[in-house]
């Protein structure tokens, strides 16, 4: 062990669109959405951006100003959506907050962004003897969904989350076991192309072609809730703690129905896991770490307690990690 998430922070648009507004642009309902995804409002983006809500993550993360700035050797940021691709948004991160030297890089493993960039922090601080590291998963949705697609505009939101990591040899707490892994999207339920621009030297007949995120939720669904299955049941096999001893479980929130389906199979009761879906819908990189802060700043962890961060997403990536708070 040795790396312990120290601080908590998130950051969401100011907008928040309810249901009722969605009735508004799209053949939906209220009715629909919340009895098919548990979610009920989601937070938009007018003039934020994936820098400007990262960079208010971090600011949350330090307000307290009781961390030595020098001491962090690392940030890195987990997106899709990154509003510059160079400068990385970490490295933008790494600008507003003044921090002289430190390595910064981006990384994009979509809805499990935040859980592969935590566990790439953590072999980091410890090879490179990093005391202190920052780690941000952030998502403006908003900008990849077809806002005329009710199978796919409903369930996304925009937001980031941002953990303190600290290093410490002799800390008995932290991350305990992590699972990481990747199954092929064979039938393309989740689907985002890049965009592509004309040069001298392809056929492409427009000056660029953009893209919307296509999903097949059915299928998607099914997935899910089999990676969080094999998730959480692995973190506790490569471990020495029992699933009883686990006080939380924070998931991806990406459907009500995806955790209580996985609660059920694994036999665990449905109020272990930490729900905030109804709030936020399903904001990607973002959606544990903004999880793990509300359970932290509501106070619900303590010193000692066992937790598990699952979630599962685009590739098809999946996996989970167990930590002792
Ligand atoms: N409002 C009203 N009706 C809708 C609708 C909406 N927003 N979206 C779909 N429907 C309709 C469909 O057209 C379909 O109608 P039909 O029976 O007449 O053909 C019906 O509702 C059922 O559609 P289906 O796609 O089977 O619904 P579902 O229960 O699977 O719910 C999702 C759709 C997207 C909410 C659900 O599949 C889901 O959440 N999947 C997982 C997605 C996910 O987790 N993505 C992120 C991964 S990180």
């Amino acid at each position: 062990m040795g790396v312990q998430i120290i601080k908590t922070g998130k950051k969401v648009p100011y907008k928040k669109i309810t249901n009722f507004d969605l009735e508004k642009i799209l053949n939906t309902t209220d009715e629909w959405i919340k009895d098919r995804t548990g979610v009920i409002s989601r937070f938009i983006s007018t003039n934020e951006t994936t820098t400007s809500l990262s960079i208010e993550a971090c600011q949350d993360l330090l307000k307290e100003n009781d961390v030595n700035l020098s001491e962090i050797g690392l940030i890195i940021c987990a997106t899709m959506t990154p509003d510059t691709i160079i400068p990385t948004v970490s490295a933008n991160i790494k600008k507003a907050l003044k921090i002289d030297h430190c390595i910064t890089f981006d990384i994009n493993v979509a809805c499990s962004g935040f859980l592969y960039a935590l566990s790439v922090a953590e072999s980091m601080m410890k090879n490179l003897s990093i005391k202190k590291g920052i780690v941000v998963g952030v998502d403006l949705n908003s900008q990849l969904v077809d806002w005329k697609d009710r199978g796919t505009a409903i369930v996304f939101g925009d937001g980031a989350g941002s953990v303190l990591l600290s290093y410490d040899i002799n800390d008995t707490s932290g991350i305990v076991s992590t699972f990481l892994d990747n199954i092929d999207d064979t039938e393309n339920s989740l689907i985002l192309k890049n965009i592509s621009y004309k040069t001298p030297f392809n056929n492409l007949n427009n000056e660029f072609e953009f893209f919307k995120l296509e999903m097949f939720g059915p299928k998607v669904m099914k997935f899910a809730i089999n990676a969080i299955n094999t998730s959480i049941s692995s973190v506790i096999n490569l471990s020495k703690v029992s699933l009883n001893e686990i006080k939380y479980i924070v998931p991806h929130q990406a459907n009500q129905r995806i955790i209580d389906a996985a609660a059920k199979n694994l036999k665990i009761s449905k109020e272990k896991f930490y729900i905030n879906i109804d709030n936020y819908a399903n904001t990607s990189a973002g959606s544990i770490p903004i999880a793990l802060d509300e359970l932290n700043k509501n106070n619900l962890l303590k010193k000692g307690d066992y937790i598990i961060l699952v979630g599962f997403g685009g590739g098809l990536s999946f996996g989970a990690i167990l930590l002792k708070w």
